[in-house]
């Protein structure tokens, strides 16, 4: 029963990927629903995009470590229909949290005609030319997305606290910071027994 850690790399992409995520949902929710207090000149809507979209070059890379840099195994206290199912999820964070995500919020940009500057440096190029006939299903595919992931996102962080306190099978631990790639993390559920 062992399971091994993730690289640095990984691990260095997850958590900034994670906190851009969790800064960027509270930067948009802020600034739609709090626009008169905290949002009056646009100022949040504008740091949201440039935050969010630095996503978009992250998870290029971190879709080619990915590929490259296999996930180590999960314990075999985990059965192989829930290690499929964990695999599916992480495809799904992938897919429409990290990418397709920050891409309806592009396209949404783009169809209002609204520039997005990542980082305050450069302007992406916008994905379509203005159009007001789709403004209406952007902004409703990037809020549904939004909400979506939100919960998904939420789920995803349960599962890793349950994994961590509940089964003590090291799977959240393999992602921290301090775990050695290639060290074996044994599951210590039942060893106060
Ligand atoms: C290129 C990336 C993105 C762009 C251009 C973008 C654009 C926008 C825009 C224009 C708004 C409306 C803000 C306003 O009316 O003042 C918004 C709202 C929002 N965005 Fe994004 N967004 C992007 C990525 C993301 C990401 C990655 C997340 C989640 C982490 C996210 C979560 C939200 C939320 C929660 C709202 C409020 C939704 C609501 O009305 O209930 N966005 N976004």
């Amino acid at each position: 029963m062992s399971a091994h850690s993730y690289t640095p790399t990984a691990k260095a992409l997850h958590w900034l990927m994670a906190a851009i995520w969790i800064a960027a949902w509270i930067l948009g929710f802020c600034a739609v629903y709090l626009r008169e207090t905290l949002n009056p000149h646009h100022g949040l809507t504008i740091t949201h995009k440039a935050l969010a979209s630095t996503l978009l070059f992250l998870i290029v890379l971190r879709i080619a470590w990915r590929l490259t840099h296999p996930a180590p195994a999960l314990p075999d206290t985990i059965s192989p229909a829930m290690k499929r199912v964990a695999g599916l999820g992480h495809l799904a964070l992938y897919a429409l949290a990290l990418l397709a995500l920050p891409m309806s919020g592009w396209l949404w940009s783009s169809v209002a005609g609204k520039p997005i500057l990542v980082l305050g440096l450069f302007t992406l190029p916008p994905l379509t030319a203005p159009a007001k006939e789709w403004y209406d299903s952007a902004k409703l595919l990037h809020v549904t997305l939004a909400w979506g992931m939100g919960a998904m996102v939420l789920g995803h962080a349960l599962v890793a606290l349950k994994h961590h306190f509940v089964d003590r099978d090291g799977i959240l631990r393999g992602m921290l910071p301090a775990s050695r790639p290639g060290t074996s993390v044994t599951s210590t559920r039942g060893a106060e027994a």
